[in-house]
């Protein structure tokens, strides 16, 4: 029998770099119990699964021997506070139809994470962030479900160890366990967060959690690809973390670099801008290239194969190495024919 009728449906549309692979089975999710039931079947019969939001921070290597749950668990509930609105919201919602409903309800803060998207469960995972707001600010706990007991267990937002881009669920939690809900905390009094890029296009007087939205909406629009048009998983990689004295050696250097200084006396770099500066020159491997409005992103340009797209990005990492004395740590993940894999990181790369 042909090996590759195991195989039968489409992940294209499921990822956002438009990665044509399949699956040996898709199933969304839309309640506890049928999670839980797949997650027995998997188990029992040794069946690999991957639990998937909207597939916008990871990359398809090739065809997936498993199971994929697209996890579509949804429900929004809040509770009013003296000084705050509670909202427990399951894990299968999608972030920015929250970010629209709390505008709708008169709920403000989270304009800032406008358009970002995917949905809450890997919001958590990710500490999603942008113009000047993360995930963190606004979580007060995450549910996590055991898939084996049904169980679930309530991690407070301080044991949930957030950081760029980071929190414990990428090192615990991992087998055997999803992210149910998550609880965010929205405080009654509206504390605008005003990004500096955000100050060219806003008039400071007039402010308001809706001109901030649509200011969001209207850069995001303009500097980020249109999914429906260029496959592509947001920001490649992250924005380098550096300590202090390695940022003072290479802004003698480049003293342009646009940096952010961070609360444990680190530095961010601008991962962008360093891609920028070593010029690619339109490289292009297959299909996979290199966003010409914003260079941290590649893109799918029509049917690239993914090994192009992880051609073009260890390139971009030798180069900004050589270059720069800088390690670019990838942002999504990759998944391979069973799994994710870590590839790219320092220790496996080269
Ligand atoms: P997926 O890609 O589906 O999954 C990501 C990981 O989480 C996978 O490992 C998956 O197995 C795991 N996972 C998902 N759901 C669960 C669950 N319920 N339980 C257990 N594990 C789970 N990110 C930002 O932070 N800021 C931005 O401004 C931003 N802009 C973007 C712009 C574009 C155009 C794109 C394409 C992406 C952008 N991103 C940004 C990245 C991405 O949107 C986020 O990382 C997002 O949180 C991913 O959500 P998802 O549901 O698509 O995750
Ligand atoms: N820049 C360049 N060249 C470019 C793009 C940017 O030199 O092609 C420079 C500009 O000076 C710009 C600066 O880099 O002012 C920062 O660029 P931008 O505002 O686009 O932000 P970023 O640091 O590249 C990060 C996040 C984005 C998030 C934005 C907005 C990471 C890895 N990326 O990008 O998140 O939307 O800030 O806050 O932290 C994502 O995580 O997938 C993502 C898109």
């Amino acid at each position: 029998m042909n090996k590759n009728r195991i195989y039968q449906k489409s992940l294209k549309d499921l990822n956002t770099f438009s990665i044509d692979v399949i699956a040996k089975k898709i199933i969304f999710v839309r309640t506890i119990q049928s999670l839980i039931k797949i997650y027995k079947k998997c188990n029992l019969f040794n069946i690999p699964y991957i639990i998937l939001g909207e597939g916008s921070n990871v990359l398809f290597l090739e065809n997936y021997k498993g199971i994929v749950i697209i996890n579509r668990i949804k429900g929004i509930t809040v509770k009013e506070k003296k000084h705050s609105w509670l909202l427990h919201v399951f894990s299968g919602e999608k972030w920015h139809d929250l970010v629209k409903y709390t505008l709708r309800m008169g709920f403000f803060g989270l304009e800032n994470l406008a358009l970002i998207p995917g949905c809450l469960g890997s919001a958590a995972i990710q500490n999603i962030g942008a113009y000047g707001l993360e995930f963190k600010n606004i979580c007060q706990y995450v549910d996590i479900i055991c898939l084996e007991n049904a169980k679930i267990i309530r991690i407070e937002k301080k044991l949930c160890k957030f950081s760029y881009r980071d929190s414990i669920f990428k090192y615990k939690y991992k087998e055997k366990y999803a992210i149910l809900a998550v609880g965010i905390k929205i405080l009654k009094k509206w504390n605008p967060i005003i990004f500096t890029s955000l100050l060219k296009n806003i008039n400071i007087s007039k402010i308001n959690p809706y001109r901030i939205y649509n200011n969001i909406c209207k850069i995001r629009k303009k500097k980020l690809p249109n999914l429906n048009k260029l496959g592509n998983a947001g920001s490649f990689f992250k924005n380098p973390v550096i300590s202090k004295k390695d940022a003072k050696q290479i802004l003698s250097l480049y003293s342009n670099i646009p940096y952010y200084s961070q609360i444990n006396g680190y530095i961010k770099i601008s991962a962008a801008w360093l891609i920028e500066k070593y010029n690619f020159n339109n490289i292009q491997i297959g299909d996979a290239a290199i966003y010409k409005k914003q260079k941290l992103i590649l893109v799918n340009l029509k049917k690239a194969n993914p090994r192009d797209i992880l051609k073009l990005a260890k390139i971009i990492q030798k180069s900004i190495l050589k270059k720069f004395k800088i390690w670019l740590e990838p942002e999504i993940e990759f998944i391979n024919s069973l799994g994710k894999i870590k590839l790219l990181n320092k220790k496996n790369n080269f």
